[in-house]
């Protein structure tokens, strides 16, 4: 899975799909400090340790460097960037029976702007899974040998001594 570049200078606005989002009942909003444990919780619980450990380092930012969907106090959806690298974006999620309703793409688009905000020119996307999603929605590329990246030398699972 190769990592993908994002030039930030040239972003589709995010207000128009947040709106529509928020007339449905879900609104994206960054994360709060006093959340981290139930997002963070809910990371791991959703997709996994390891996006837990990088959601994270989110919460050591300032601001916060995640931003959540919420629907009826609940998590639906969750994006961070500047965690796993300086200037990376992700991890990112969906739950699954909220997909395709323009989610990933309210998270991602917020991310993205608040890291042009930032000073970020361009941002990368790192080990992209869904290549599609992220041209279609933001004008990503893939970067062209960038696959093992930085997700190298990955530690084994611990075994009982
Ligand atoms: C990838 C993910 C975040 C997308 O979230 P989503 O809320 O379903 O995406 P959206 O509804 O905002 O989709 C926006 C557009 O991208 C398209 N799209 C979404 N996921 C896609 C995918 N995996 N491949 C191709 N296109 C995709 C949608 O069809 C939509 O297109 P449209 O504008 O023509 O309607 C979600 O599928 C997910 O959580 N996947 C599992 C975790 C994951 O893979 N994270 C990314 C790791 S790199």
């Amino acid at each position: 899975m190769s990592d993908m570049l994002v030039k930030l200078y040239n972003l589709p606005e995010v207000e128009p799909y947040a709106r529509k989002l928020k007339e449905q009942g879900t609104v994206v909003r960054r994360a709060m400090a006093y959340e981290k444990h139930q997002i963070v919780q809910w990371v791991q619980m959703t997709f996994g340790a390891g996006w837990a450990s990088e959601s994270d380092i989110a919460f050591s930012n300032h601001p916060i460097s995640c931003f959540i969907a919420v629907e009826a106090g609940k998590i639906m959806g969750f994006a961070c960037y500047d965690c796993t690298c300086r200037d990376f974006f992700g991890p990112t999620g969906v739950v699954a029976k909220k997909r395709g309703r323009g989610i990933g793409r309210t998270l991602l688009l917020s991310s993205l702007h608040a890291m042009a905000a930032n000073g970020y020119a361009y941002a990368i996307i790192g080990s992209v899974d869904s290549a599609e999603f992220y041209k279609k929605t933001a004008g990503a590329e893939e970067i062209q040998g960038s696959s093992p990246g930085i997700y190298r030398d990955g530690l084994k699972k611990p075994e009982s001594n």
